[in-house]
């Protein structure tokens, strides 16, 4: 349980000068009044509740800080995953994500992430049963996916079953009780890949296949993707791949999809929806649906000599580099220098792509460019992910869904971290209101304006479908 140090502004000081130096605080005069303030510092890091009491007069609501895309406010504190973007280190619970690599598994990773520590032999043998044997979902999720459209994106199917799954163990709105939180930790990790499994057989048009608890996690996923006849031996090059892929993707910090599972989890609903939030958040392609871009972009540009002009193209606004950027990481990725590594090992087990060398040049062209350079544009962790999933013959719609799979862990750990996190509250942003104030109601026959809809009248547009 994370324990707060609560802190509080200090008085505000006599407004005839700066406040005394030294001290972990931040002096504040405000120019429109000549009060100046003594704010704490605490962790690199000012309470902007503190700024509240920084007002013109009484009737005033007080100073607010505006940062639309939480570029520089922390909205936690927590244990589980530590990056230094600047130098490129990735940590989950103190641990190099290189040496997880190295050394572990995703389901061991996953234990590491939720309880905080490596688990003992016993404790992961007892984690790895219980994620075992809680892989099967009940037949109805069955049903629900069929009543899809075979061109569903899987990613919508998976969204939708999810979000299902809190209608089956309704106890899991119990969210304060240790025991409906680890059942729905095992019954998320457990039957993601299922899911997964099944959203993508149904747009195959080929029947779902079962768990087999006789595999192991990676494995298991590979058999319930590919299993035709009686019997799958999944190659295990493959299966260790995809489990180190596993491992990179389980968490990231407040990326985006986990801000939404703390966000709507803050709300206290059930763990099933809060996840289902984030699987919503990861679907967008500036988040997890990247690596579903990135192989499209590559296809796109279709051979090495055409990347001098696609560049062009994106130095001129006209489109993005896919996979090349990250909020936080100002160096390159340490996880796609890590998948990078392991393109070679698959691609021996499956056979050449063409699209790795387009994607080996096009790194190489950007990182020589100064226009990425300058804006420190490096490869993240999708620009080489959809390489690996390719050539382990996984359609390119699926690859977001892959993502959600190893991600659930680290947004359990992450909602449990805000559970039990005493200053979390609902989590319910302030806003700067710029619209009309004291407007009257204008009777209909009164009102005139431009033209708000424009366009010939709303009717169903005409979508290109696969296959069609
Ligand atoms: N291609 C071209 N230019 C880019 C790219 C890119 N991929 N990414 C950022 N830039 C440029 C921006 O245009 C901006 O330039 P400017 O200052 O001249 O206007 C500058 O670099 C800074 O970019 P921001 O958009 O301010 O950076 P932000 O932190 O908001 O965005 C993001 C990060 C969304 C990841 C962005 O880099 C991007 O869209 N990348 C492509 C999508 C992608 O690969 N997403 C996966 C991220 S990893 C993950 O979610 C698992």
């Amino acid at each position: 349980m994370a324990t707060q140090q609560k802190t509080k502004a200090k008085a505000k000081t006599d407004g005839k000068g700066p406040a005394k130096k030294g001290g972990d605080t931040l002096s504040v005069t405000d120019n429109r009044t000549g009060e100046s303030y003594e704010v704490e510092i605490t962790e690199g890091t000012i309470r902007t509740m503190d700024l509240r009491q920084i007002k013109v007069d009484d009737d005033d609501f007080g100073l607010m800080g505006y940062d639309p895309a939480f570029t520089n406010t922390a909205s936690c504190r927590s244990a589980i995953t530590f990056i230094d973007g600047e130098a490129g280190i990735l940590e989950h619970r103190g641990i190099p994500i290189e040496q997880l690599c190295e050394h572990s598994t995703y389901l061991e990773v996953a234990y590491l992430l939720i309880f905080g520590e490596l688990p003992t032999q016993p404790q992961l043998d007892r984690w790895v049963y219980d994620v075992t044997h809680h892989t099967f979902v009940h037949e109805d999720i069955k049903k629900l996916n069929e009543a899809f459209r075979h061109d569903a994106h899987p990613m919508g199917m998976l969204l939708s079953s999810v979000g299902a799954l809190s209608t089956f163990y309704p106890t899991a709105k119990e969210t304060g009780d240790p025991e409906e939180r680890y059942m729905a930790a095992i019954r998320l990790i457990a039957k993601m890949p299922t899911l997964a499994a099944f959203a993508y057989r149904h747009s195959m048009g080929f029947p779902y296949v079962y768990p087999d608890n006789e595999l192991n996690y990676s494995e298991d996923f590979l058999s319930m993707l590919f299993k035709m006849e009686n019997t799958f031996e999944p190659d295990p090059r493959l299966a260790k791949a995809l489990d180190i892929l596993f491992i990179l993707h389980a968490d990231h910090e407040q990326n985006c999809s986990t801000n939404a599972v703390r966000a709507v989890g803050s709300s206290d609903v059930d763990p099933y929806s809060a996840v289902a939030a984030g699987v919503a958040a990861l679907y967008g392609p500036l988040h997890g649906g990247a690596n579903e871009a990135v192989l499209r972009m590559l296809r796109r540009i279709e051979s090495k000599e055409n990347i001098p002009d696609f560049l062009e193209g994106v130095k001129n606004r006209e489109e993005k580099l896919m996979g090349f950027g990250h909020r936080v990481y100002k160096n390159y990725d340490p996880r796609a220098r890590i998948i990078k590594k392991h393109v070679d090992e698959v691609l021996e087990a499956t056979g050449e792509n063409p699209l790795l060398d387009i994607a080996t040049e096009l790194e190489k062209r950007a990182l020589d460019d100064e226009f990425f350079t300058e804006r420190k544009l490096y490869p993240n962790v999708d620009f080489y992910s959809g390489l690996i999933y390719e050539a382990l013959r996984i359609p390119t719609d699926m690859f977001t869904v892959i993502f959600a799979i190893p991600r659930t862990s680290g947004w359990i750990a992450q909602w449990m971290e805000m559970h039990d996190d005493d200053e979390q509250k609902i989590a319910r942003p302030r806003q700067v209101y710029t619209g009309k104030r004291d407007e009257d109601y204008t009777a209909i026959e009164k009102r005139e304006g431009p033209e708000k809809i424009t366009g010939p009248p709303a009717k169903r547009p005409k979508l290109i479908r696969r296959g069609a």
